[in-house]
C-alpha cells in the first residue's frame, strides 16, 4: 500500500518524507489556501517545492470546469515537473479530460468520487489514480470504506489498471481498514500515518528493556 500524505504544509511532507514511508503528496484549492498560498505564481512554485521534497507522485489539480479550461491548465502542471499527478475532478467535462490526458500520457488522479459508477467512468477514461473521499461519505452517514470495497471488486473483475487512492482519511484506522480491503494508496494527514506507530505495550516494553540494561550496565 503506498502512502500519500494529503497536505499542502511543506514541514509537514518533509517530516513524512524522513520518516522514510512516503510515496507521494495530494494536495487541493482548499489546502492550499489553508497554507495562504495564492495567485497562480505562487501556486505553481509550491507545486515544485513540494516536488523537491518529496520522491513519489504529487497531485495538482485543475479549477477549470470545462474541458478547454481543464487541458490548458493540466498540461501547464504537467510541464512543472515528472512528478506531477493532474488531479480532476469528476464530472462530464472532467471525464473526457481524463481521457485526453491518458492519449497524451499525461498522468491523472480524479478526484471526488462517491460512487461505483464514478469509479467506472474514471478507469474506463484511463485515469491512473481513482479517488473516493471515504471520510466526507462517513460525515453524511453514509459508509466510506464499503466504498472502496465496492470499487475494489469492479477494478478486479475487469482488470482495470487505476489506482484506487483512498482518499479523505480521518483517522489511523481509516488506513488500516482501506489497508484490509486493498486500497493500492491512502492519502491522509500526518496525524493518521504517525497514529501507526503508537501502541502502549510498545512504550513499556521499551522503557522495561532500558531500564534492564540501565541495572546491568551501571
Ligand atoms: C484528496 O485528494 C483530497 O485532497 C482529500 O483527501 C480531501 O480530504 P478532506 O475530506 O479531509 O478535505
Amino acid at each position: 500500500m503506498k502512502f500519500f500524505i494529503d497536505t499542502a504544509n511543506l514541514d509537514q511532507i518533509e517530516e513524512a518524507q524522513q520518516l522514510g514511508v512516503l510515496d507521494g503528496v495530494t494536495t487541493n484549492p482548499s489546502l492550499m489556501a489553508k497554507e495562504g498560498i495564492t495567485g497562480k505564481n505562487n501556486i505553481m512554485k509550491h507545486y515544485v517545492d513540494i516536488c523537491t521534497i518529496v520522491d513519489g507522485d504529487v497531485s495538482a489539480e485543475v479549477v477549470a470546469t470545462e474541458f478547454n479550461g481543464m487541458v490548458k491548465e493540466g498540461e501547464e502542471l504537467a510541464d512543472l515537473h515528472e512528478q506531477i499527478v493532474v488531479k480532476v475532478p469528476m464530472i462530464k467535462d472532467g471525464v473526457k479530460a481524463l481521457k485526453y490526458f491518458s492519449d497524451k500520457g499525461i498522468r491523472t488522479n480524479c478526484t471526488l468520487v462517491f460512487s461505483p459508477g464514478q469509479a467506472i467512468l474514471a478507469a474506463k477514461a484511463g485515469a491512473n489514480y481513482v479517488s473516493p473521499f471515504i471520510g466526507r461519505l462517513d460525515d453524511v452517514s453514509t459508509d466510506g470504506l464499503n466504498l472502496i470495497s465496492e470499487i475494489r471488486h469492479i477494478y478486479d473483475n475487469y482488470g482495470f489498471e487505476t489506482e484506487i487512492l483512498a482518499a479523505s482519511i480521518r483517522h489511523t484506522m481509516h488506513v488500516i481498514d482501506c489497508a484490509k480491503i486493498g486500497a493500492d494508496v491512502m492519502t491522509g494527514p500526518l496525524s493518521a500515518i504517525l497514529g501507526l506507530l503508537k501502541h502502549p505495550l510498545t512504550d513499556i516494553g521499551l522503557e522495561k528493556f532500558l531500564a534492564d540494561y540501565k541495572k546491568g550496565n551501571s
